[in-house]
């Protein structure tokens, strides 16, 4: 497991130390290492909090929490954690370049090998064209791209994402969800924040979706969406009378046809073509 959260609570209090919120009431969580794991909910389900206290960047009211096997706060497993927060505070001044090669000296990182992660980096999160822009005039979208980068500086074991999609375009959406599985293929482990549900079903391995503090539904992507009363069959497109026959034959096996369409790509994939169109014209 890496990462292991049990009976996880937090209560919020104001400034006099009046209980506020309970954000986190009782939490269990566990995250096994090389999958993507999706902690889905509205606004205001505790995401942001799990996060937090995963990092150790907030203390818990009850509950214990394993992270890489260790306290949240030990030093040694922080620094195989990257961490995507939900909104990134970079240097406004420094640009896309100088950014990472001033995290990755932060790790201690040599010279040579920070120049190359971030020229990889750069290029996974589409930044290539404006990577010598100072930050300050990134747009919302370009700004995701590099905290994502920065990030990943260090080559983490376990990743953190906190709504990493948010303010980014469809292909900008694709090019972090093609980074996140590119990660999964080279087994690291990834969390996975998100209110976006589509672009969570696609690449999560098991999702816990929370309301409330609490976990509503978990389970595998794969196992929480197939209706198992019904088989889909799918074949090459055909018309009129072989169709009739075919579908007469199934009636005569005993098969019920509740109903027969076309199989859809998503609107995702036909955007994605849009615009691959568009730069080929
Ligand atoms: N620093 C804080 N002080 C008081 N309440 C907070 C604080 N941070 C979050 N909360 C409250 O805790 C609940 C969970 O918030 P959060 O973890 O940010 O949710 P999510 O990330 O799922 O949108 C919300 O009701 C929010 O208002
Ligand atoms: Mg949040």
């Amino acid at each position: 497991m890496v990462i292991e959260a049990k009976k996880l609570t937090k209560r919020y209090r104001d400034f006099w130390g009046r209980e506020k919120v309970l954000a986190l009431d009782a939490l269990d969580l566990s995250v096994r290492r090389g999958e993507i794991f999706g902690l889905l909910g509205p606004n205001g389900a505790g995401k942001t909090t799990t996060t937090k206290l995963l990092l150790g960047l907030i203390f818990p009211t009850a509950g214990e929490i394993r992270v890489l096997g260790r306290p949240p706060r030990d030093v040694e497993a922080k620094a195989r954690i990257g961490y995507l927060p939900e909104e990134s505070y970079l240097y406004r001044f420094l640009n896309a370049d100088e950014t990472l090669d001033f995290y990755g000296a932060l790790y201690g990182i040599p010279r040579r090998e920070r120049k190359r992660r971030a020229d990889l980096l750069i290029e996974q999160v589409g930044l290539a064209r404006a990577r010598k822009r100072r930050i300050k005039e990134y747009s919302k979208g370009m700004a995701r791209r590099i905290g994502l980068a920065q990030a990943l500086i260090a080559d983490p074991d376990l990743v953190i994402l906190d709504e990493p999609t948010s303010g980014l375009d469809p292909i900008g959406t694709r090019e972090v969800k093609d980074v996140i599985l590119a990660l999964k293929e080279r087994g690291k482990t990834v969390l996975l924040c998100s209110h976006l549900l589509s672009e969570v079903e696609r690449i999560c391995d098991r999702i816990a979706i929370l309301r409330s503090g609490r976990v509503a539904v978990s389970g595998e992507v794969k196992d929480l969406l197939a209706v198992k009363e019904e088989l889909r069959i799918t074949v090459r497109a055909t018309d009129g009378p072989a169709r009739e026959r075919a579908l007469s034959a199934l009636a005569r096996e005993g098969c019920e046809v509740l109903s027969t369409d076309h199989p859809r790509v998503t609107l995702e994939d036909l955007f994605l073509a849009a615009m691959r169109r568009e730069n080929k014209e």
